[in-house]
């Protein structure tokens, strides 16, 4: 079973939150009800915001955000930068869940869903200006052909910038089987081993940032939101998941206090 059938964050959690937060009212939403509850991955709205300044991001820009998920950053970078976004998801479910929320919150006019896998981009050659990822190529075996795929469709020029899992050397092979069989993270990299991986997938002026000082509060804050909306998880996925979710996820806050896993932002230019 894919590891986000039975995922915490999905589209009827994030409706049901923010209908709880507004009396239960879902009419006219805007995307600013939503992002308190669509963004997966560490560090919020201002971490989007970081990588799009990375990525020199502008209203003119034609964005690919690669693994979208939910395309809560890709909704977020549409209605502040004003720019097109073009969101892949490899997961049925997701794919349909970002596009009706973009359609709800109607920026279904600057936000697409594409149903497709990073590690082979149904896009041609140097047809986006600015590429991003958020916390999702860690699920990715080949991270080359991903990359491979990002340098090939940006225009010369073009960064991509993405954040990701980090390993260090202290992660044992055991705990990587933990992570690859209970959180489909895979082939996890070092800052090292992405710098390499970009430099073979041909991008220059390659850039890396430890951000594991920053990622330590918020992976355990996040294991307190889950846990405050556990009610709505097991109405979702049953009370056993959400006990082997609390314990999983608690495994991984585990490695990132211990060191051994932390996170980086990367960047390169096409
Ligand atoms: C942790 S979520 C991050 C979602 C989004 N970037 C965000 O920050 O809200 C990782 C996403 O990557 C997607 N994913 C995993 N492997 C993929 C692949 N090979 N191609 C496209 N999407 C993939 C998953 O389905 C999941 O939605």
């Amino acid at each position: 079973m894919n590891f986000y059938d039975r995922h915490p964050i999905s589209e009827q959690q994030v409706l049901a939150a923010v209908a709880r937060r507004r009396g239960g009212d879902l009419s006219r939403l805007t995307p600013d009800d939503l992002f308190e509850f669509d963004q997966d991955h560490y560090g919020g709205l201002k971490a989007v915001d970081d990588v799009a300044r990375r990525a020199g991001i502008t209203a003119a820009s034609r964005v690919l955000d690669v693994c979208a998920g939910l395309a809560g950053p890709a909704r977020f970078l549409a209605s502040r930068r004003g720019c097109r976004v073009l969101a892949l998801e490899l997961h049925a479910g997701r794919a349909a869940g970002a596009a009706r929320l973009n359609r709800l919150v109607g920026l279904d006019g600057l936000v697409s869903v594409v149903r497709g896998d990073a590690t082979a981009l149904p896009f041609r050659d140097g047809s986006f200006d600015a590429c991003v990822s958020q916390e999702a190529l860690l699920h990715v075996d080949d991270k080359l052909a991903v990359l491979a795929g990002c340098r090939r469709i940006l225009v010369p020029g073009g960064r991509f910038v993405f954040t990701d899992w980090i390993a260090r050397a202290t992660l044992g092979e055991r705990e990587r089987a933990r992570l690859a069989e209970w959180m489909a993270a895979t082939t996890l990299q070092s800052l090292d081993g992405y710098r390499a991986l970009l430099g073979r997938a041909g991008f220059v002026r390659v850039e890396t940032e430890d951000l594991s000082d920053e990622w330590r509060p918020l992976v355990k804050a996040r294991l307190a939101t889950f846990r405050a909306t556990g009610m709505d998880t097991a109405a979702r996925l049953g009370e056993a998941r959400v006990r082997e979710y609390e314990q999983l996820y608690a495994f991984f806050v585990g490695l990132v206090e211990d060191g051994k896993l932390g996170g980086g932002r990367l960047s390169g230019s096409a």
